[in-house]
């Protein structure tokens, strides 16, 4: 048997590897000009906590989640989402005690089995963030004002910011009676998980992609035009807030995201560029007042987002070559005479963050001087019997071709001086 990655599971490497590294960096930086700290969750979970937040009647949970007994017989999953986790370690640390309002961001991998495609993987990285404690709009203006400043700063031009209301236990309740009423009406039309949808949360029908199921549920009532004062008022500050930070936006009337946990503000950031094809949601999340109740801690509102960096990275491939790293010098050893002072002169210039690369495999010379030339080094330095007879090291810069020597008494320091210019 030919070893193989599991389909929908991939490895990331070289210059992907270095964009990848692009994107949480910048992550980490505009996660700290806005206050978060970081929160690193296990991967592996008991099935309860997703079925318990996620919810029976989502896909992700119906029929998507890497579940398994592990040895004692306990059922765990591999996480599909990072919220349901975030929650739990909230409330397992008590970490809403020493703060009215709590941050979190994380990083990581997430796991789903759906049918894979460009931009949709069976594991798949998420950036994302959790807020805690705080009910007004104003928190989800600052969760949807990190989002677009994340993806500005990726350069990802082509988006529009999606809004929603999804209504709160007051309005949500009779609406979902109407919605069920309509729906049982239509029951022998609809599809399969449509039907497991009516019963456990009718409003997510409206994420169903089959176009049979899409056309039927055109006419029917929206929950936006169902939400109660409150929620209205909620909605009205979250637009308010939009508008003052210059943010556009459009009200889709049919989001209703595909998580059950989610009360009032709704919003997804969706590529409006070519490259992603029908995944084209970039980052997406919203308002989860009574998850953290829901898992046994005090009522306590909530809101939070989630990105997918393999479609981010999608978006960016032409960043890459900008981040091929190019060899500040690289050292020509002809022969192994002059190991002693080759050596741990580039241990010392790395340990000054310069970038040296050397032979590992005794190449001749001609062939060490072809990779320099290959990875773009800006200088090569050669070191060999007669540089170490002559007392004097050849230093040659590659982009004018020029060669000077420089001799050994001094040529850590002339090199530091070099690199530091
Ligand atoms: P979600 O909409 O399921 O929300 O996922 C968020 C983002 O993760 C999507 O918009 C997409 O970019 C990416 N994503 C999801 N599934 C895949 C996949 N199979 N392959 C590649 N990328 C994918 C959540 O996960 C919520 N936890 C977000 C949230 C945080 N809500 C509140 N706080």
């Amino acid at each position: 048997m030919k070893l193989q990655s599991i389909r929908g599971m991939n490895d990331i490497f070289e210059l992907e590897a270095r964009l990848w590294g692009k994107i949480e960096s910048i992550s980490r930086k505009v996660f700290a000009a806005h206050g978060y700290t970081e929160i690193r969750t296990p991967i592996v979970e008991n099935t309860q906590l997703f079925q318990r937040s996620v919810g029976e009647s989502s896909d992700i949970v119906a029929k998507e989640m890497y579940s398994f007994s592990d040895r004692n017989g306990d059922s765990l999953s591999l996480r599909p989402e990072g919220t349901a986790s975030v929650v739990r370690a909230y409330l397992q640390h008590s970490l809403m005690q020493d703060k009215a309002v709590q941050k979190f961001f994380y990083l990581g991998p997430m796991f789903r089995h759906e049918r894979p495609q460009k931009g949709r993987y069976r594991q798949f990285y998420q950036l994302g963030v959790e807020v805690f404690g705080a009910a007004e709009a104003l928190a989800d203006v600052e969760v949807i004002q990190i989002q677009d400043a994340l993806l500005k700063a990726f350069g990802i031009e082509e988006r529009e910011l999606h809004i929603s209301s999804l209504g709160c236990s007051v309005c949500r309740p009779p609406y979902n009676a109407k919605l069920k009423q309509e729906l049982d009406k239509i029951s022998d039309k609809i599809c399969e998980d449509c039907l497991r949808r009516k019963e456990k949360n009718p409003l997510r029908v409206f994420d169903c992609k089959n176009p049979n199921c899409q056309e039927l549920y055109k006419g029917l009532p929206k929950m936006m035009d169902a939400i109660c004062g409150d929620c209205q008022e909620h909605f009205a500050d979250l637009k308010k807030g939009l508008d003052a930070l210059g943010i556009r936006y459009k009200i889709d009337t049919s989001l209703v995201r595909g998580l059950d946990y989610y009360n009032r503000s709704a919003f997804e950031f969706v590529s409006t560029g070519e490259v992603l094809g029908a995944q084209a949601t970039l980052s997406a999340g919203g308002r989860y007042d009574t998850l953290v109740e829901n898992l046994g801690g005090k009522p306590t509102p909530a809101v939070g987002f989630a990105a997918g960096i393999e479609r981010l990275a999608l978006l960016m491939q032409e960043q890459k070559d900008s981040l091929q790293l190019r060899p500040d010098i690289y050292f020509v050893l002809p022969d192994d005479s002059a190991w002693e002072i080759a050596l741990p002169l580039a241990a010392i210039l790395r340990e000054h963050g310069h970038y040296i690369e050397t032979d590992l495999q005794k190449k001749k010379m001609k062939q060490q001087m072809k990779r320099a030339n290959k990875l773009a080094a800006r200088f090569v330095l050669i070191l060999g019997e007669s540089e170490r007879e002559s007392a004097k090291a050849i230093l040659k810069n590659m982009e004018d071709g020029q060669q000077r020597e420089i001799s050994l008494d001094s040529l850590e320091q002339d090199l530091l001086n070099l690199l530091s210019n």
